[in-house]
């Protein structure tokens, strides 16, 4: 019989709806805090960060939420993203288990970033902001963001975590190139960096550190708002394109995933392809399980406690209630510069911690060993965040070989790895170093907190 590797869809059959699961979770997010008051605050304390229309996706209610005409256009370019099954990969495990993946690395910058970017840069443009502010960790998020803010002729200013800004040069370009500066943070250009070096000169950076410079920069500058790449639920939701296509080929392909996997930074392209899975769990009684997989050496949702903490390092976002390590944590220079986060989305982790999806941790030499088998069967190169989900796909298909189960196992390709050649030029070479984090340097990150706690 024929083997159909790739299914793709027409560009009319992509999905006109984003899904907001917060219509349909059983326990809603607890609302979030004054970061001095401490009190619950309304959407309006977010007006100086973002425009009114994404604020109103942020708290809304609404189970499906329309893609503007202008945002469907522009998702062509790219959209509808492939999906494969993975058959030499199922070869090379020697594995029952049927693997299928959801490629986002088609994307122009070549990740799942500019799903929401596109829209967020649309949101501001219809406001008439000037400017936008934003961090990145691995680049990803920062040139997606640089991509979006050129077509809709709005400046961007990039907060790169410095690690990152040495490690990958050519992602920098890439955000110049669509015209976008970008600074190495911690910098000298705000309060929060000036503060973070005086106390640390050789800080390799942290996304919250970043993220604390650009709010600083929003908040200060009646022109600009600032855009963040993860964590919040309207980026989340705008995410969920990518499962409701994933739903409609893997129809197509006659099958439905037992397991969805996706790698976890703050919960985006996790929330992107399992949303719309867990979905069907909510709402027709399925029992898909989707898994978050996270770095050994960040490993907020497997290790790190439920409670109000900062989204940023100095504390000026709201208090949101989430899987944290403590916004003081600064993880180790890993080369999966997008999952080094010390925090998870508030909609992620009512999830966890309700029991509906899962999360598992891998170590940095498990995840290239997974990402160079990969590459190696199927061709792509992904980039170190989506070897995260590689790992728990390897190890859910050995598991499967173990038991003699047939089970189907979907992963999102989130993006590929073609400028984190550094980083596989390190693990070829035998110089990536394992970051094994310690209980004791967890409990005292979490020490350091005085934030709320969750009963
Ligand atoms: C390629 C890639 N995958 C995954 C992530 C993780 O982020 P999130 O969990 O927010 O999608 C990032 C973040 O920068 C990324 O660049």
């Amino acid at each position: 019989m024929e083997k159909t590797r790739k299914i793709i869809l027409q560009e009319h059959e992509m999905p006109t709806h984003w899904y907001n699961i917060a219509a349909d979770m059983p326990h809603k997010p607890l609302p979030p805090l004054h970061p001095a008051t401490r009190e619950p605050i309304g959407p309006e304390a977010l007006s100086p960060l973002f425009p009114m229309e994404l604020i109103k996706q942020e708290v809304s209610a609404d189970q499906w939420i329309e893609i503007p005409e202008e945002v469907s256009d522009l998702y062509t370019l790219w959209r509808p993203t492939p999906l494969y099954r993975a058959y030499q990969l199922e070869k090379a495990l020697d594995t029952p288990a049927r693997i299928y993946y959801k490629y986002e690395g088609v994307s122009p910058s070549g990740s799942h970033k500019p799903n929401t970017a596109v829209a967020q840069a649309y949101y501001n443009k219809q406001e008439g902001i000037k400017k936008i502010t934003t961090e990145t960790g691995a680049g990803q998020w920062g040139s997606a963001l640089s991509f979006a803010c050129k077509h809709f002729g709005i400046d961007c200013e990039v907060y790169m975590v410095k690690i990152s800004y040495q490690q990958k040069p050519y992602r920098k370009l890439m955000m110049n190139t669509w015209g976008a500066q970008v600074i190495a943070s911690p910098s000298e250009k705000t309060e929060a960096g000036r503060k973070i070096l005086a106390a640390q000169p050789d800080s390799p950076g942290s996304l919250g550190i970043a993220i604390s410079e650009a709010v600083e920069q929003a908040a200060t500058h009646e022109d600009t708002k600032y855009s963040l790449g993860s964590v919040l639920n309207h980026v989340l939701m705008h995410q969920t394109i990518i499962g409701q296509e994933a739903i409609r080929q893997m129809e197509k392909a006659g099958d439905l995933p037992d397991v969805v996997v996706a790698p976890f930074g703050g919960g985006s392209n996790f929330a992107g392809i399992a949303f719309p899975f867990l979905h069907l769990n909510l709402t027709q009684g399925k029992n898909i399980r989707c898994i978050a997989s996270e770095p050994s050496s960040c490993p907020k949702l497997t290790k790190g406690v439920f409670r109000y903490d900062f989204g940023d390092t100095v504390g000026m976002t709201p208090l949101l209630p989430m899987y944290t390590l403590g916004h003081n944590f600064v993880p180790a220079p890993i080369h999966a510069g997008g999952l080094r986060y010390h925090g998870a989305g508030v909609l992620v982790s009512q999830l966890l911690k309700d029991k509906l999806m899962e999360a598992r941790a891998h170590h940095q030499l498990e995840c290239f060993e997974a990402g160079i088998l990969f590459a190696r069967t199927e061709g792509i190169i992904p980039a170190p965040e989506a070897n995260h989900a590689i790992a728990t796909v390897v190890a859910e298909a050995k598991r499967a070989k173990e038991e003699g189960t047939r089970k189907t196992i979907l992963f999102n390709l989130c993006g590929h790895g073609n400028f984190d050649m550094a980083a596989y030029e390190d693990y070829l070479s035998g110089k990536l170093q394992e970051h094994e984090l310690t209980e004791e340097e967890i409990q005292s990150s979490l020490a350091t907190l005085d934030t709320p706690m969750i009963e």
